[in-house]
């Protein structure tokens, strides 16, 4: 689609995005966190209300934020604050776009009080986070579209289309970071669509031009949203 065919073409949808790194806290100090810094969710959501939409972004932990207005953003910290958050808003969203790298695994329990050194190691027992890419998918309803992200190191396009599966997404973007100048971190990103049917590639690019290939692939005319 060329720019000028964009500018409008998003009026009325509501998308709810995910976006930056979850910080899963182990005591009042101390986190497990990751190599997200939210740019490539921040370029969405940028992107999309350019484009017309209201957009609501959650957001977790990182220095950057969104320009512009048509964007309501959420701060949060750990997967279980993004998936209160995201699950809260899905149902009055036009559109989901999964962008969060969100922690697989929590610390059991948060210690009250800094852990203090003690013997040689440290040993610490991990939980399962809550899925929020395949929570929504499970509550889509019709006219939904929901948009997931894969980051792999390994497979790419066969893991992805699992994930596809296995969530009820419509769409996902797979990014490697094998690939010199993408994903975390940098201004650029290359990736792959990947549907039931197809995968299409893209080159490497700013990620606000890669924001506009994804967005381009929401549906035109969407069930409005209950
Ligand atoms: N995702 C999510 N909630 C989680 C984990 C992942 O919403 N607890 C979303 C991500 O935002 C992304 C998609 O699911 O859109 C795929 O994330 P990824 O980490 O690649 O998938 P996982 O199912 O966690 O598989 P893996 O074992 O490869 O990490
Ligand atoms: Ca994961």
């Amino acid at each position: 689609r060329a720019h000028f065919a964009r500018q409008h073409d998003l009026d009325g949808r509501r998308i709810l995005i995910t976006a930056g790194p979850t910080h899963e806290d182990l005591d009042p100090v101390r986190y497990l966190g990751n190599r997200s810094t939210g740019k490539m969710g921040i370029a969405l959501a940028e992107a999309a209300a350019a484009r017309g939409a209201s957009v609501d972004l959650i957001l977790g932990p990182t220095p950057l934020s969104p320009q512009g207005t048509g964007i309501n953003v959420t701060h949060v910290r750990t997967a279980l604050e993004m998936h209160r958050e995201a699950l809260q808003r899905w149902p009055q969203a036009t559109d989901g776009i999964l962008c969060a790298a969100v922690a697989d695994y929590r610390p059991e329990t948060v210690a009250p009080e800094k852990i203090k050194k003690t013997g040689d190691g440290l040993t610490l027992k991990l939980v399962r986070n809550p899925d929020i890419a395949a929570e929504l998918g499970q509550q889509k309803q019709p006219g939904q579209f929901l948009v997931g992200f894969a980051l792999e190191t390994e497979n790419g396009v066969e893991n992805a289309r699992g994930k596809l599966e296995r969530k009820g997404l419509d769409l996902i973007v797979l990014n490697s970071p094998r690939v010199a100048g993408a994903a975390f971190g940098h201004d650029t990103n290359q990736i792959q669509l990947i549907d039931g049917n197809k995968v299409t590639s893209f080159e490497l690019k700013p990620k606000r031009e890669v924001a506009d290939d994804i967005l381009d692939r929401l549906p035109a005319h969407p069930t409005p949203s209950p």
